[in-house]
Formats: C-alpha cells, structure tokens, sequence
C-alpha cells in the first residue's frame, strides 16, 4: 500500500464546485495522481523489470503496473461503479457516465533511462466530455491540473498559452509513434520539412508533458501522428483551459479516441494544419533565411 503524502496545492480545491460530487471527484483526480507519482519516485532508485510490448522498445516496467494499481486503488475505493480505461490493465468496463482515462507512467522509455521527463496522466469524462485532467511529472515537481471552464493551473500558477503567430518562430515539439508509419505527410516527413527550414522542433518522449509545455508556454504548437486516448485525454484539456486549440488533423475539435492531435497557442494553428497536411511552411519576412534577424 502506497503511502499518499499530500502535496498537492490546497487552492485547487477552492475552484467553484456546483456539487459536492465535483469536489470529491477534484479530491480523487488528485490523490489518485499523487498515488501513481508516488510510485514513480519510489522506483527511480530501484532496481525495476523491464518488459517488451509491442513494437520494438515499447517498454512496461514495474513502476508502471505499480503505479497503475495504486491510481486504480484511489478510484475504484471512492468510485467503485465509474469506468476506467487504464493503458497497461484495459477498461473495467461499467454503466457510468464518469470514464477515467489513465496512462501511469507517459514517457516510459525516458522513465526507464532515468530521464527525468515522465509523468501520471489521468482525465475524467462525464458523459464524453472532459471534465478534469491532470499530468504530474514529480521528478520535476510539476503537477498540471485543469478544470472545464475554469482554466489550467502549474503547481499553484495559472496557465496561458505563448502568443506567437508564426510557425517560423516557434517552437514546436512533436513524438513518435513505436513502430514506423509508412504514410504520406508522416511524422518523418513532416519534421523533416520543418527541420529544414530552420524550425526548432523538440522531442520530449511524454506526450502529456508536451501538451502541458504548449499550456504553459514554453511550446507554441505539439503535433503528433498516432496517439492514444490516455497519452493526450487530460493534456488536451490543460491546453483548452490555458487558451490553446486542440484538433485533429481535419481541424475537427480534437477527440482523444481517434490519433492525430494538434494544439498550439490557437494563432499558429492553422499554419501548422496545412503543413501537418502536406503545405509549405509560409515564410513572410524571412525571405533569404541567412538574415534571420529579419524574422523576430
Ligand atoms: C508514449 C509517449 C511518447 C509518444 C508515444 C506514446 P508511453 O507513451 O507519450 O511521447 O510519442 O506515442 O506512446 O509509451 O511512454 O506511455
Ligand atoms: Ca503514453
Ligand atoms: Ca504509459
């Protein structure tokens, strides 16, 4: 049994709440992230079993199972009739309108080399709408939380999104999925055209820190090819409620149940649709790239 220390930042809780019910399931996100955190900072130090799934170097370790079951635990004790969809343990499957969405550990490969850029993710959905989200890194001590309709917060502080409005001077960062996607427009050949020109695009290895560094500013657009409903379910919503946009690569307003995802500070938006898409990067003042002093 996993000892919770609570840490978590009391004035979160202070955010309205028509319902009791919405302070207990504010109270359970929490405890439950915490949980799981806890687990990851246990195991850092340790000796842990590394698994194979499938793809080459899509690993499981035994912090993730651990830090599953503890988040689990959390839930399941307040909320034993809500659904839970859980990357490593798969759905318990119930007539509910709450749905937690779980990934334990986003970033397992950086978890697994003692990068220090891993986290919980947990979202919460009633009735298919995110309500809740909420991404801690604890080996940064960096817990992102957001509520719909009432912003995005970093540790005690509220979120807003860059004000960039140029791809050409952004920053970007994007992932990989584990086994190649042979697609035109693929993750290779968009990095590459972007890359080319002169872009800094990074590559972090956590999808749900990525999307909460657009929330809090330190990226101006994220954009991947293949994710999955619990790598992006609570950062999507961190990016809404810190002023972002966040759709698929149709511009449709993103959905965590089908793969592609852009979010970015909402002004680059539509620049980086069209070249996720296959357009040119549009250069306006940066006409000969050797003058780059012209650009910002
Ligand atoms: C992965 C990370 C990575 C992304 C992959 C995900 P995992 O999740 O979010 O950044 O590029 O697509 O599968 O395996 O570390 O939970
Ligand atoms: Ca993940
Ligand atoms: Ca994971």
């Amino acid at each position: 049994m996993v000892k919770v220390i609570p840490r978590i930042p009391y004035s979160l809780f202070q955010i309205p709440s028509p319902q009791l019910s919405l302070h207990m399931l504010k109270k359970t996100l929490l405890e439950a992230t915490e949980a799981g955190a806890a687990e990851i900072k246990r195991f850092i130090d340790l000796d842990f079993k590394i698994s194979n799934k499938e793809g080459i170097n899509n690993l499981v370790t035994e912090a993730d199972h651990a830090a599953e079951k503890a988040i689990i635990e959390v839930i399941t004790k307040n909320f034993p009739d809500h659904y839970i969809l859980s990357e490593e343990s798969g759905e318990i499957v119930q007539d509910s309108k709450y749905k937690w969405i779980i990934d334990p550990i986003d970033g397992t490969v950086n978890f697994a080399n003692g990068i220090p850029l891993c986290c919980v993710s947990i979202g919460l959905e009633k009735d298919g709408e995110m309500i809740l989200g909420a991404v801690y890194n604890p080996l940064m001590n960096e817990l992102y939380f957001a509520q719909k309709g009432f912003g995005a917060s970093l540790n005690d502080k509220k979120l807003s999104v860059s004000d960039k409005t140029e791809v050409i001077k952004s920053c970007l960062v994007t992932g990989f999925p584990y086994t190649y996607l042979d697609t035109p427009n693929g993750p290779i050949q968009v990095f590459e055209k972007l890359v080319r020109k002169g872009v800094p695009v990074r590559r972090l290895g956590s999808a749900a820190i990525d999307l909460c560094w657009v929330a809090a500013g330190r990226f101006d657009g994220f954009y991947e090819h293949k994710l999955s409903a619990w790598d992006s379910a609570a950062g999507f919503l961190i990016v809404e409620e810190a002023g972002g946009k966040v759709t698929d690569f149709e511009g449709n307003h993103f959905s965590p149940y089908q793969p592609h995802i852009i979010a970015t500070n909402g002004k680059i938006h539509d620049e980086l649709l069209k070249i996720v898409n296959g357009g040119e990067l549009e250069l306006n003042t940066l006409k000969d790239p050797t003058r780059a002093s012209e650009v910002y």
